[in-house]
């Protein structure tokens, strides 16, 4: 099992899982889940290693080190912490 931390909040997800569905039930904002508007945009505080490598959006969203979109990262394993500045 995963696990996703976000304001205070901690969340188990199965490894190689979409992140997406769990940050929304905590509360961080979504837009389009498409990686394109930029809404989803966040700060992984802890384990970013613990993350799938950045996809053809992300990429594209010009992010800075350390940022990822949660509508598009999946987490491999361990523990993921996101802020959201
Ligand atoms: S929700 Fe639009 S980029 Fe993630």
């Amino acid at each position: 099992m995963a696990t996703i931390r976000f304001e205070g909040e901690e969340r188990e997800l199965p490894d190689g899982s979409a992140v997406l569905e769990v940050c929304e039930a905590m509360g961080m904002p979504f837009g389009c889940t498409e990686g394109l508007c930029g809404t989803c945009r966040c700060t992984v505080v802890k384990g970013f290693e613990n993350l799938e490598p950045l996809n053809e959006q992300e990429e594209d969203m010009d992010l800075e080190e350390g940022e990822r979109l949660a509508c598009q990262s999946v987490i491999k394993s361990g523990i993921v912490h996101f802020s959201i500045d």
